[in-house]
């Protein structure tokens, strides 16, 4: 070998140690980023996550032992800042509340799904996410109009419990996601539009938002957009996905947009049941967000789907949890179901304000989302600017994850944490005082807190208590006569039973 090689290869050492030390340290270093797992010259983390091949909420659970209440992960192009404790969120979502109010950049597959974040989780923390979320508010969850839409829940839950009898009879059991599933979609469907649609359009709109929700969670590309040409046949599988999903929608928007302009008149097959104003969809035809102007039909889908979507999965999901303590703990269920008989007798019908008064109903609820909550990471956040937090950096252009589900699993602020114990919410109980809006401290926050919180946390809450309390006081419910139910979970959106819950149902 001459000097001269001898010498670039020397050279090329030096400048690939370098490079690695770049990489692969994301504690302190010049740009005090939180400590995190070493990295991989140009992808970061990404590879060894992959290599994985599990749900990224187990890695993140498994790095918290490590790394403690912030860490840093770099995930290809994008830098996440985990947080894991009760101060740091508290820390940052309601101390600092509107520095981490904002989402960070998206993917261009997410950008086609959100109209370019016209939606009110996707857009940035500032004038048309205010305008968004002022009119979701003020137009679809104020009291009067959940009022006015409580028999759409009345229509819906008749049904859904005519289904499962139906199913019952059919196949010998019920399967409890999927039908509470269809009947919150039917739900909200009604409120976004004001219309009753067939069971079978109901069905296809339903399968277009699973998948575009399983379209939009982060894939390779959203963490190396560079690789983003390599990608074309995901990209042209998204762009489908959002022609069906337009497809659905569209006529929609067409029958409700003609029934509001001829002042209530039908006009086509789409039956249109609520009046003129209160349907989510009336509010934003006359919407002018800064900046956007009138919403055209991508907006309306999108502002839609977004309700429908955010909605679902969750009420849905923390059903069949509530569910599976009540099949595996017949003595809770007849606690339960002895209170909604006090309330409403034997043969009355449960109604909205019944719920409210049912403390164990609503201990079982809440111990549901504490053991069970539907996601273990809040949205991504971002910073408006750059700030401090714990003593490091969070640089605006970072994705800030809140890692929730540990809250609810330590031992320090839980007590015996790993049960599931709905009395814990009652008099005496651990957690009797708990503010699931965190605005005092956070110990448990299945819809976030501060700025992002969930605006429709209530409306989520009634769902679930009605459709609990409509179906244990309709059935009694206990295993398949073959084994109790497993209880292993797995990531679809939510965090759902892997093996889906099925029941024998008994009526009552
Ligand atoms: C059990 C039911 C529900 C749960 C557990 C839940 C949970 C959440 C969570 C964790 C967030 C993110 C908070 C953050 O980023 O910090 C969120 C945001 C949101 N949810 Fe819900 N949610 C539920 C029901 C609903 C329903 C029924 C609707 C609509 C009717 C809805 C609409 C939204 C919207 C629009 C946002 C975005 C808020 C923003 O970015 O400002 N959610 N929800």
């Amino acid at each position: 070998m001459e000097l001269p090689d001898i010498f670039i290869l020397l050279l090329a050492a030096l400048l690939s140690c370098l490079w690695w030390k770049h990489w692969s340290v994301t504690g302190k270093g010049p740009k005090n980023l939180p400590p995190g797992p070493p990295g991989w010259p140009l992808v970061g983390n990404l590879i060894q996550v992959i290599l994985q091949r599990r749900p990224f909420m187990y890695i993140v659970r498994d790095l918290r032992s490590l790394y403690g209440p912030i860490f840093t992960m770099q995930m290809g192009q994008r830098t996440l800042i985990i947080i894991t404790s009760a101060d740091l969120i508290h820390e940052a979502l309601i101390q600092k509340g509107p520095i981490f109010a904002s989402r960070p950049a998206d993917s261009p597959i997410r950008l086609m799904f959100s109209a370019s974040k016209c939606t009110i989780n996707s857009a940035e923390y500032g004038p048309l996410w205010r305008t968004l979320r002022r009119n979701f508010v003020t137009e679809l969850i104020n009291p009067a109009r959940v009022r006015q839409c409580s028999w759409i829940r009345q229509w819906a839950f008749d049904n859904h419990l005519k289904r499962l009898r139906k199913e019952a009879e059919d196949t010998g059991s019920v399967e409890v996601m999927s039908n509470c599933r269809f009947t919150v979609c039917s739900i909200l469907i009604c409120i976004c539009f004001g219309a009753k649609i067939l069971e079978s359009r109901v069905k296809d709109i339903e399968a277009v938002l699973k998948d575009v929700m399983m379209m939009t969670t982060p894939k390779l590309p959203d963490f190396m957009p560079v690789l983003l040409p390599l990608f074309r046949r995901q990209l042209k599988e998204a762009k489908e996905l959002r022609r069906r999903q337009m497809e659905c929608l569209v006529p929609l928007v067409r029958s409700r947009k003609a029934f509001v302009q001829s002042g209530g008149s039908d006009s086509d097959e789409i039956e249109m049941v609520s009046p003129i104003g209160a349907a989510y969809i009336d509010s934003l035809l006359s919407l002018e967000p800064a900046g956007r102007g009138k919403l055209g039909e991508e907006e309306l889908v999108t502002l839609c789907s977004e309700v429908m979507n955010a909605g679902t999965d969750t009420s849905a999901t923390t059903v069949e949890w509530a569910l599976l303590h009540l099949v595996m703990n017949q003595e809770m269920q007849e606690k339960l179901y002895a209170e909604i008989v006090g309330r409403v007798g034997k043969e009355g019908v449960v109604m909205e304000d019944d719920v409210e008064k049912m403390p164990y109903l609503e201990a079982l609820v809440k111990e549901t989302f504490r053991k069970h909550p539907p996601s273990h990471f809040v949205l991504s956040h971002a910073a408006t600017k750059e700030t401090e937090l714990g003593g490091y950096t969070v640089p605006v252009d970072a994705s800030v994850e809140f890692y929730t589900a540990w809250l609810t699993e330590d031992p320090s602020v839980w007590k015996d944490p790993e049960e599931f114990r709905p009395e814990r919410f009652m008099d005496g109980g651990d957690g009797v005082d708990v503010d699931v809006t965190g605005s005092r401290e956070v110990r448990m926050m299945p819809f976030g807190v501060g700025r992002r919180i969930c605006p429709a946390w209530t409306l989520g809450m009634l769902h679930v208590y009605l459709l609990l309390a409509r179906m244990v006081h309709a059935f009694k419910w206990v295993p398949l006569p073959d084994g109790l139910p497993d209880p292993t979970e797995t990531f679809a959106f939510t965090v759902v039973m892997k093996n889906p819950l099925r029941a024998v149902i008994l009526p009552r």
